[in-house]
């Protein structure tokens, strides 16, 4: 599969790793160790030692030095990737001990890399501001899964919420959320997918979290979508001819990353926005159902969906063999889908991936 390579991709939430601990994330079919420097800052570098291909992820970040030290051998890395330290022989350092690295931001209380091979772009990641430190909200849990699923796949399944009416049955929608006016709007390299409904029921997740009275609300939804597959989503409701201002806005937050062609991680969060505090309700209840409700969505009922489908590309030999029947409500998915084909078509050639450098073959010692 060929990747979006100048991008960031979300490797984890920035809560998940502490001062001086190392993960594995396997993005874009590359191996990357994501590790915390003992002063707070995080690098990164392919998950794999030139020596014997140990991870360097299971190894240790150094003390002082904030070199990541390999757990095979010894050897150690600086956030460059080039090896400093050899503790073997007389320790020279052949010059082929050297690993990719791969630059990594904290941004929005997430850790995003830059997997391309031109300058990293910081004006590159969409805005997520509502998820930052003191933002106005209450926020689910920063939450995540692994799914075995083409990361497209999930895009698709985000672009076109008519599934919520089936598939999300009675906690994300319901028969009358089919009925809606779509409106798809291209903004440079962002797309959004708008679908608004008047006076109607409301989803049992938003009555929850509204008024909990199962009256009529005007409800929205807006879902934007960035390069690769980072998407926000505004749902709202307020009373029928009212301001939006007086309803409840959730703000989802959808952040799919391609492991493999086949496996992706999806990083999930909503936080909800209202003045209005739901009946005999507090801050945390209301926390704690949203987080429960959208993993059981996304974990138990979008999860074994996408799996399924995988499985029935699989089946056919790849997606190129499996064209789908396309229906009025796939308009979105599909703009998405040529929009990020635009972008993997025009960054040219040579941006394929490889986690070791390009130099000649090492000495022993
Ligand atoms: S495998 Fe890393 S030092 Fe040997
Ligand atoms: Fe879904």
């Amino acid at each position: 599969m060929e990747y979006l390579r100048n991008a960031w991709y979300v490797a984890a939430w920035a809560e998940t790793l502490e001062p001086g601990q190392a993960i594995s994330r396997t993005i874009c079919d590359e191996p990357v160790a994501i590790y915390r420097r003992h002063d707070g800052a995080v690098a990164g570098l392919a998950d794999q030692c030139p020596h014997r291909f140990a991870p360097l992820s299971m190894g240790q970040v150094c003390e002082g030095s904030n070199n990541l030290e390999c757990p095979y051998h010894g050897l150690q890395f600086d956030e460059t990737g080039d090896c400093v330290v050899n503790p073997h022989g007389t320790g020279r350092i052949p010059a082929a001990l050297k690993v990719r690295s791969y630059p990594v931001v904290e941004s929005h209380t997430l850790l995003w890399v830059w997997m391309g091979y031109d300058e990293p772009d910081v004006s590159l990641i969409p805005d997520f501001s509502y998820l930052d430190p003191g933002a106005p909200g209450t926020a689910s849990k920063r939450d995540w899964i692994t799914l075995e699923a083409d990361y497209r796949l999930v895009v698709d399944n985000l672009m076109d919420l008519s599934h919520a009416s089936f598939l999300h049955r009675g906690i994300l929608g319901n028969p009358e959320t089919l009925d809606v006016e779509l409106e798809i709007v291209e903004d440079g390299n962002t797309l959004y997918v708008n679908r608004t409904r008047g006076d109607v029921a409301p989803t049992p997740m938003f009555d929850l979290m509204f008024k909990n009275d199962r009256a009529n609300v005007d409800s929205w939804s807006e879902m934007r979508w960035d390069a690769p597959a980072n998407l926000r989503h505004d749902a709202g409701i307020t009373e029928p001819g009212s301001p939006r201002s007086e309803g409840l806005l959730v703000r989802g937050t959808h952040l799919i990353t391609p492991s493999s062609k086949d496996t992706c991680y999806y990083h999930f969060c909503a936080v909800r926005i209202s003045d209005r505090v739901a009946p005999a309700d507090d801050d945390t209840s209301i926390a704690e159902r949203l987080s429960a409700m959208r993993r059981f969505a996304f974990d138990e009922q979008d999860r074994p969906m996408l799996e399924a489908q995988q499985r029935a590309v699989d089946r056919a030999g790849g997606p190129e063999f499996l064209q789908p029947v396309m229906l009025s409500v796939d308009t979105a998915p599909i703009r998405a889908r040529r929009m990020l084909e635009r972008q993997i078509a025009d960054q040219g050639p040579g941006q394929t991936g490889s986690v070791t450098s390009p130099v000649s073959i090492a000495l022993p010692n």
